[in-house]
């Protein structure tokens, strides 16, 4: 394994990330939506440093990957939804690799009638888009590795490590 981002990298980033946001959701109905399970540790930190007052909520997706690294089918849960009509959605993933988790998610929060929806990554992988958008935020612009580690994982493991780092060929 290969460490790419310290701990202590992200928590400048984040908390950068926090400050910003915190600007530019001033004195509106913010709501920050997670996507579990890989935005567990990032939505955790990053909240944090979200000085003004917002909501939280939790939606699901996965793309059943198991020991494969590269996804297979999509599927997006809304049972834990809380009420976002009228609001400022923030969503929060861990990564965006090919995009269409979040495509197909701000698809359908748009469903629940938010006046706003704008999407936050951890780690941008470099190279791998396949839909016609970026997100609004990322912390870091990564290439194109397979990456374990703060909310990441590969076939359920290595989600807990304070860091992030990738996966040698071999260990995969
Ligand atoms: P996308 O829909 O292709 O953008 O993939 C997004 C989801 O795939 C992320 O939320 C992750 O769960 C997973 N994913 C993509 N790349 C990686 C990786 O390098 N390591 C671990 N999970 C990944
Ligand atoms: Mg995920």
């Amino acid at each position: 394994m290969q460490r790419l981002v310290e701990p202590a990298e992200i928590q400048n980033r984040v908390r950068t990330l926090g400050q910003q946001l915190s600007q530019t959701y001033h004195d509106q109905p913010l709501t920050v939506l997670g996507v579990l399970t890989g935005s567990m540790l990032f939505m955790a930190d990053l909240v944090r440093e979200i000085t003004v007052p917002h909501r939280m909520g939790v939606v699901h997706a996965s793309s059943y990957r198991g020991k494969s690294t590269v996804g297979g089918e999509l599927r997006v849960g809304m049972d834990l939804l809380p009420d976002i009509r009228g609001r400022d959605v923030l969503v929060i993933d861990d990564i965006f690799d090919t995009g269409r988790t979040l495509e197909r998610l701000v698809q359908a929060l748009d469903a629940y009638h938010p006046r706003s929806i704008k999407t936050a990554v951890l780690l941008l992988k470099e190279g791998r888009s396949m839909v016609s958008f970026n997100p609004d935020y990322f912390c870091f612009r990564i290439p194109d590795v397979f990456v374990i580690g703060y909310g990441l994982d590969y076939n359920d493991d290595y989600r807990h490590l304070p860091f992030i780092g990738s996966l040698e060929p071999h260990e995969i």
